[in-house]
């Protein structure tokens, strides 16, 4: 037979074991119940202007070569890699020294330019730089004689 004060503490210790259990889950139900919803984050000014992001579109604007023989297979064979504006910058150079470019463009860094071609287009960029020399232009080229009167 158990003594009754026995009992007594058993049932008093399971009703507070139950009791903590139950209290237990309903704080764990609290935690993973659907949040409540909540208002996104306003957007916000930065508090500094220079912490701001901008972004700009630079215009670009490449010059239309100058009409001249074979025009056309520069235009096709010289603009794949670089601007033209690369090409047209340049001092206006002799025949030898546009050939020694263009050979470095085929041998050095692949340009598909044939022997015909290349001598087309030889003949196109000397062209073109006599008639530079004739009218005067400064080294540089076409861009740096942009808004001087002729
Ligand atoms: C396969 C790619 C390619 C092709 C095609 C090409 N080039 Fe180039 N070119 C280059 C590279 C690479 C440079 C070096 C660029 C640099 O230094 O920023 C260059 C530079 C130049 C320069 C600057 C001066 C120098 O000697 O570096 C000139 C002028 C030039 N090329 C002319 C031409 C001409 C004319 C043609 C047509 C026959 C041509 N390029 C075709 C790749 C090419």
């Amino acid at each position: 037979m158990v003594a009754p004060g026995r009992w007594k503490r058993a049932v008093g210790q399971t009703v507070v074991l139950v009791g903590l259990g139950v209290g237990a889950g309903v704080i764990s139900y609290w935690g993973i119940r659907e949040a409540p919803p909540t208002a996104p984050p306003a957007e916000r000014e930065p508090s500094t202007p220079a912490a701001r992001t901008v972004s700009i579109t630079m215009p670009h604007e490449e010059p239309v070569p100058p009409l001249g023989p074979n025009r056309s297979t520069f235009q096709t064979s010289c603009t794949i890699c670089h601007s033209t504006r690369l090409v047209l910058n340049q001092p206006p150079f002799a025949e030898e020294r546009w050939r020694k470019i263009v050979e470095k463009m085929i041998n050095v860094y692949g340009a598909p330019v044939g022997a015909t071609r290349k001598e087309e287009i030889v003949g196109y960029l000397t062209a073109i730089s006599a008639r530079k020399q004739l009218a005067g232009m400064p080294e540089g080229g076409e861009q740096a004689a942009i808004g001087r009167p002729r």
